[in-house]
């Protein structure tokens, strides 16, 4: 059930489709001189996403564990990773270090990173971007790997079921109707539009980004500079007319 698909050169995404809520769950394994986890998954999927690591490196080695913000499926498995791997950790907002990861799911102190901020996992160069609210929560931040220009974006271009590992072909369709759709049933107001969202969407667009790393759905690859003009349509056409 698990699959594991390389989306740039020693980055893979490891993929669960959960059937019972018909999406898929992703996590990002990029393996360099310091590995990096973006998204642990839920506690429940631990064994299964440790067992697809293990597939790629040692799961002992990992050495940083990112996540876009407080949610069970990003960081829920945070103290199984950190208890396995003795150096892993976690790297958010200050926010989310301050209100909530310190104190609820973290062996460790996690190592806050301020708003453009660097790390380097030896070949690759991530960029730290605080983006409250984007895709959602306070504390919300992403990641984005420069060299390759892939963009690990959480929760933004949430797509509905087991869709292709990749795709090339417009996503933003496909979004706009888990949106929708999502409006009609207990999962409405999924994504808050607030007076930061367009541009934060706008700042993201500018990275001219080729990959797309979604937590939920296909993984896009094209110009991501078109897709998150098409997103942001999207999100102000359905979620911000109220
Ligand atoms: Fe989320
Ligand atoms: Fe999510």
């Amino acid at each position: 059930m698990t699959q594991i698909t390389e989306i740039a050169p020693d980055m893979y995404r490891i993929s669960t489709f959960i059937p019972e809520v018909n999406l898929q769950f992703n996590q990002f394994l990029v393996r360099d001189e310091q590995p990096l986890l973006f998204h642990t998954g839920m506690k429940g999927l631990f064994p299964v996403v440790r067992d697809a690591v293990a597939s790629l490196l040692a799961p002992s080695s990992i050495r940083w564990i990112g996540f876009s913000h407080f949610e069970a499926d990003e960081c829920g498995a945070l103290m199984e990773w950190q208890t396995l791997a003795p150096s892993a950790t976690a790297i958010c907002s200050l926010v989310a270090k301050l209100v909530s990861v310190d104190d609820v799911v973290a062996c460790r102190p996690a190592q806050a990173l301020a708003d453009g901020e660097q790390l380097c996992t030896g070949k690759y160069r991530f960029r730290f971007l605080q983006t409250p609210h984007v895709p959602h929560c306070w504390e919300a931040s992403l990641l984005f790997e420069e060299t390759q220009g892939t963009l690990l974006c959480s929760d933004l271009f949430h797509q509905e079921g087991d869709v292709e590992p990749r795709t090339r072909t417009d996503v933003v369709d496909r979004c706009k109707r888990t949106l929708v759709s999502y409006q009609q049933g207990p999962f409405a107001n999924y994504l808050p539009y607030t007076p930061y969202t367009e541009q934060t969407l706008q700042r993201l667009a500018a990275l001219k980004p080729r990959t797309l790393a979604t937590m939920h759905g296909s993984t896009f690859i094209g110009d991501g500079a078109q897709a998150f003009a098409g997103l942001a349509q999207v999100m102000k056409e359905i979620l911000g007319g109220r």
